[in-house]
């Protein structure tokens, strides 16, 4: 509760004490769903305060600045050229994981029946607005959503993520400045570097063909519909659209209980997505993954993600059992302190490495949710016990050493000390 304490600011909660000083759209509602056990009315703040960044056209910007000086990364990803944007906040100009719904739905339960109705009703309008824009500015034919820049998975640099960047956003002098170092020179405009070992985080390279994705987004006012005309990174991400498909289902759930009649559209919209889900399968390999909208393929490179079907709800009960499986395999997903981010016999596996490789909370939570959800009690249940045991040795850190435990990334960190708080409560 300490660490929910000093991150509190104004009505919010930061991620993390100076490396994250802002007001993130999915961490918030991690927050929340930990903070409702111990401070309901503080809950819904941290959700309703999400909603004064809420752009005109419906989207929840994946982050809310704080006042303060704008670095040039801020600069970049500030949202106002575009006309939806909203007057007397700063917002990003992209979304993240649409966890809000979920959210909105977990406070709910928290509530009596007349407190819980008005919530609802109130958060309502905000929802629908908000899952209709993902369906008129993301949804293509496929009937899934599409990220335009790896920050909008959450899971910024996450394998699939950076192959498609390096396959299609990766400029000529970029690779000079790689081959001959001049990347080293990035770091002294990061900001995460400064404080914490450049192991443990992206790298500059990454770090820059990002923010060139983001000023080619910025140039088309951050645009969904422009940017993906000619995009030069689309990705249906199954971790988005798996959280996406789950807080459809807490939108309806939400309606019912306000009484309220979700729009015709929507209702079909959602039952399309539902299906959608396993255009992302692949047999051969017995796994889901995401598909990339330039070449139209599935790209190869799994992650954490392919076990959030289980979380979606949407998927037969022999899938299930099938991805239960992968987290009883050494190689893949059974590491000492599981579940590391990326399956250990990846290529791309670095135990301290951000999205990489680590283990976080909140991908644990989700997953422990997805096997509850399959009647997989028992390994829910263990890996529940892991993950609070993990933290207990190791204190709040933003993600952990998969194979020792120790902590790494900021520490105090905002959605460990929730979700851990959730975990304990249920
Ligand atoms: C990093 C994470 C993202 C998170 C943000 C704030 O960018 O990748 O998921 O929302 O930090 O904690």
């Amino acid at each position: 509760m300490s660490v929910l304490g000093s991150n509190h600011h104004a009505a919010w909660t930061v991620p993390a004490e100076g490396i994250y000083p802002h007001q993130w759209l999915w961490d918030s509602c991690f927050t929340a769903i930990g903070l409702r056990h111990i401070d309901i009315e503080r809950a819904k703040t941290e959700i309703e305060s999400l909603m004064r960044g809420q752009w005109g056209n419906g989207m929840l910007p994946h982050i809310i600045f704080s006042e303060g000086k704008a670095d040039l990364a801020q600069k970049l990803q500030e949202g106002w050229l575009h006309p939806h944007s909203p007057q007397g906040v700063i917002t990003s100009g992209l979304t993240q994981p649409p966890m809000a719904a979920e959210a909105v739905y977990r406070l709910g339960q928290r509530m009596k029946l007349v407190e819980r109705h008005s919530w609802h009703k109130k958060m309502l309008p905000h929802l629908i607005s908000y899952h209709q824009w993902i369906y008129a500015e993301r949804v293509g034919e496929s009937g899934l959503a599409a990220v335009i820049h790896p920050y909008e998975s959450g899971m910024d640099n996450a394998p699939h993520l950076v192959s498609e960047i390096r396959r299609y956003n990766w400029p000529w002098w970029l690779k000079v400045m790689e081959s001959s170092r001049l990347t080293l020179l990035a770091s002294y405009v990061r900001r995460d570097t400064k404080r914490l070992p450049p192991g443990q985080r992206m790298s500059s390279a990454e770090g820059i063909a990002y923010l060139n994705l983001m000023r080619r987004i910025r140039g088309k006012t951050f645009d969904s519909q422009a940017v993906l005309k000619r995009p030069h990174f689309a990705v249906e991400d199954l971790g988005f659209n798996c959280i996406f498909i789950r807080a459809n289902e807490a939108l309806v759930e939400i309606a019912k209980d306000a009484g309220h009649e979700l729009p015709e559209k929507l209702v079909e919209n959602i039952a399309r997505s539902k299906k959608a889900l396993d255009g992302l399968w692949n047999e051969e390999s017995g796994l889901y993954f995401s598909r990339s909208l330039i070449s139209g393929q599935l790209i190869k490179e799994p992650n954490i993600a392919a076990l959030l079907p289980l979380y979606s709800g949407v998927i037969s009960s022999e899938r299930a059992l099938r991805l239960s499986e992968l987290l009883k395999k050494r190689s893949l997903f059974k590491t000492s302190w599981p579940v590391p981010s990326v399956p250990a016999d990846s290529p791309f596996f670095n135990p301290q490495k951000y999205w990489q490789g680590p283990t976080w909370i909140n991908t644990n939570w989700l997953v422990i949710d997805g096997l509850n959800r399959y009647g997989y009690t028992e390994e829910a249940n263990e890996l529940k016990k892991k993950t609070i045991e993990l933290v207990d040795k190791s204190g709040f850190y933003e993600y952990f050493n998969p194979h020792n435990g120790l902590g790494a990334g900021a520490s105090n960190f905002s959605w460990t000390a929730a979700l851990t708080i959730d975990l304990l409560k249920n």
